[in-house]
């Protein structure tokens, strides 16, 4: 059985990781060799976006780099499909694996079906009802021609049912990306990222924002400066900058405005990251993940967004889906540094133990 894995984007390499090891682990007790191999679209690039991640996560090399990188989302989508089918056409495998809602696992999910080659899409189901959102139509595209859907939370299974997507392609397995959370915590208990920041103090806030309907606003960009130097006034802030929030800060010159209790970051690495968002007193976000893996931490969690299509970290964990008025979550991060804090609980099947079970049912469904 030949499998391949793609990858593209930060937030991907993480998810990839554990399923590889499952792969690994399997081989060892199986005579039947399973070949995993990865291809990297190359949609991120950067080191700090991608090669650490590579590293820190012992993951090999990739064993195709399509080396796409940015572009309009066109471009992009087009350019990772012309050179992925030539890998397929190349390799015939008999499935692909792609994780999450970036542009590579919709453009390698269109190559693939249309090559008659097996794909699962592993974390399957999420919906944000929002479909201004690229993600959100990655993911119904992936979803309706996926083989098996891997789901992380419940929502994501009646979500699917609705969508007409049969019983039997439904795969309730836990997240992948909490997979490698406890594996890796161990290691990131040992970052010296605090000290290497100097921020002078144990309690800090950590802040995400990257998504193009918050950052690509200048109006946005200047009220979260006034958030973010409110926020300040409190705790020390640590604020890893994604390149396309950097490069807006700049073109905007609004970068100059934070006053010095803001520390602006690169891009952090997986380990380093692990440890802020484990011991941040609350996390200001955008981001999809981590609304999960501070839910999963019992971490104080604002998301900046009107909708999220990870509901069960608010249904059940510590985020709170405050919307992009940054008044409003100025107040709600307010009443956490003053202690109103959300109670949170672990949701089911986050044990740590996804990828095993995916790769089991993948490799008993082949039989
Ligand atoms: C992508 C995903 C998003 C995910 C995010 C995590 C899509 C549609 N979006 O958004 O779901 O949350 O990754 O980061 O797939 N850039 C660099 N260096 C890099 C990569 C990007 O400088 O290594 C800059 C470029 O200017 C690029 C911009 O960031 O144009 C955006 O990159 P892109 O991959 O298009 O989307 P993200 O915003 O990163």
């Amino acid at each position: 059985m030949k499998v391949i894995s793609i990858v593209g984007a930060r937030p991907n390499f993480m998810k990839v990781a554990p399923i590889h090891k499952a792969f690994g682990k399997l081989n060892k007790k199986i005579n039947k060799k399973i070949e995993h191999l990865i291809c990297h679209t190359g949609q991120h690039y950067d080191a700090n976006m991608s090669k650490i991640f590579f590293e820190e996560l012992e993951l090999p090399k990739p064993d195709f780099y399509l080396g796409v990188g940015s572009g309009s989302h066109a471009e992009q989508t087009a350019k990772i499909m012309i050179e992925f089918e030539k890998v397929l056409i190349d390799e015939k495998p008999d499935l692909i694996i792609v994780v999450g809602d970036v542009n590579s696992t919709a453009a390698c999910s269109i190559v693939a079906v249309k090559m008659g080659i097996k794909i699962a899409h592993v974390e399957a189901g999420l919906r944000s009802y929002d479909r201004t959102m690229p993600e959100e139509i990655n993911r119904l595209l992936t979803d309706q021609i996926a083989d098996y859907l891997f789901v992380t939370e419940k929502s994501g299974i009646e979500n699917l049912k609705r969508e007409g997507i049969p019983d039997n392609k439904i795969f309730f397995v836990g997240n992948v990306m909490i997979d490698s959370l406890i594996y890796y915590m161990p290691k990131a208990e040992k970052s010296k990222i605090i000290s290497e920041l100097k921020i002078g103090s144990t309690n800090f806030v950590l802040i995400t924002l990257h998504r193009p309907a918050n950052v690509d606003s200048p109006y946005f960009l200047k009220e979260m400066v006034s958030f973010l130097n409110t926020v300040a006034e409190k705790r020390p802030v640590v604020f890893p900058i994604h390149p396309r929030t950097s490069k807006n800060l700049k073109k905007y010159k609004i970068d100059r405005l934070l006053t010095k209790n803001v520390h602006l970051t690169d891009p952090i690495g997986y380990i380093d990251f692990l440890y802020l968002t484990k011991h941040a007193e609350l996390i200001v976000t955008d981001s999809g993940g981590i609304q999960e893996e501070s839910t999963y931490l019992g971490v104080q969690c604002i998301t900046v967004r009107e909708n999220t299509e990870r509901p069960v970290t608010v249904e059940i964990g510590t985020n709170q889906l405050i919307g992009t008025d940054l008044e409003k979550v100025k107040n709600a991060a307010m009443d956490v540094l003053e202690g109103k804090l959300k109670q949170g609980s672990v949701p089911e099947l986050w044990d740590g133990r996804a990828a095993e079970r995916i790769v089991s049912i993948l490799t008993d469904l082949d039989n």
